[in-house]
């Protein structure tokens, strides 16, 4: 492993006083490349006629946690799917931990995903499960066994390792893939709905796990309905609408006194639904 990915792997264990305190400053006010995770810079992506996303530039520093909101078909998706890999933009750049990572493809970004339906291998138990992708790298056994066993304990899932999706719950199913995702030991994580399938007494603990790992520093990138999280969590939100980014605040403000009409309409909307 290289000397980076170790240090990463640190943030498995860090102290858990490290607060939920934003970062020094805004992502857009940084001066070191270095706090950046996770760079869009221009990006556009045209499904057909359609422009899903337009001219988009966000910077993410290490140790944040984003939220990102806005109404139905703005482009969050679209977004984390570039991030990640599965799409590929039409135009401008993406960049993560200083290195351009724009025609990199998906497995070999640095990057954990926890879609809302990301489903598990049925037939594997959960430790197979959460060393699929390791195995896949052809990481050393103990390697594996240790990795499997720290993001087993971060989700609180030690014990079940012999279980099989089927024999959990939606909300444990769900924390298992995250542990999958943080067992590759990831620059950044990417959230899309993940409690949005869940039944509502399911919805916590998966939110507990992503709160666990915001504390930890882990740079986290999330679409929630979930607006409670989001004010408590999040560091900045970013609130989309048709393709691009219409504000990019820290959270106080945004849940306070949101500047454009279509962020006070739009919270208006879920906060009163
Ligand atoms: N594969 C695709 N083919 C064609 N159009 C697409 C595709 N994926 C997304 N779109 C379109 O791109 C736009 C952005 O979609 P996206 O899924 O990113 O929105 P979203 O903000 O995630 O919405 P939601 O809150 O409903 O999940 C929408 O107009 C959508 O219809
Ligand atoms: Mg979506």
């Amino acid at each position: 492993m290289s000397s980076s990915a170790s240090q990463r792997c640190s943030t498995l264990s860090l102290p858990a006083e490290s607060k939920l305190s934003a970062p020094a400053a805004t992502a857009t006010q940084a001066n070191g490349a270095a706090d950046i995770a996770v760079e869009l810079d221009g990006v556009t992506k045209r499904f057909g006629k359609i422009t899903a996303l337009d001219d988009v530039s966000l910077l993410v520093r290490r140790g944040e946690l984003i939220t990102l909101l806005g109404p139905s078909g703005c482009g969050k998706t679209t977004l984390l799917n570039l991030v990640a890999g599965f799409l590929m933009p039409d135009s401008g750049e993406i960049a993560v931990d200083g290195q351009r990572i724009t025609d990199v493809p998906a497995y070999r970004r640095e990057i954990g995903i926890m879609f809302q339906n990301y489903a598990l291998f049925p037939h594997m138990n959960v430790a197979a499960n959460v060393g699929y992708g390791l195995r896949m790298r052809r990481v050393a056994k103990p390697e594996i066994a240790r990795r499997v066993a720290d993001a087993l304990a971060l989700i609180k899932l030690a014990g079940l390792e012999d279980r099989k999706p089927r024999q959990l719950s939606g909300g444990q199913q769900q924390r298992v893939a995250i542990a999958r995702a943080l067992a590759m030991d990831p620059l950044a994580m990417l959230f899309d709905e993940p409690t949005s399938a869940l039944d509502p007494e399911m919805i916590n603990e998966v939110l507990d796990v992503m709160t666990e790992l915001a504390r930890e520093g882990m740079t986290m990138m999330v679409v929630t309905h979930e607006m409670g999280f989001a004010s408590r969590v999040a560091h900045r939100v970013i609130f989309m609408d048709q393709g691009q980014i219409v504000e990019d605040d820290k959270k106080e403000d945004f849940f306070r006194t949101p500047r454009s009409e279509r962020a006070q309409q739009f919270l208006s909307k879920i906060l009163h639904h």
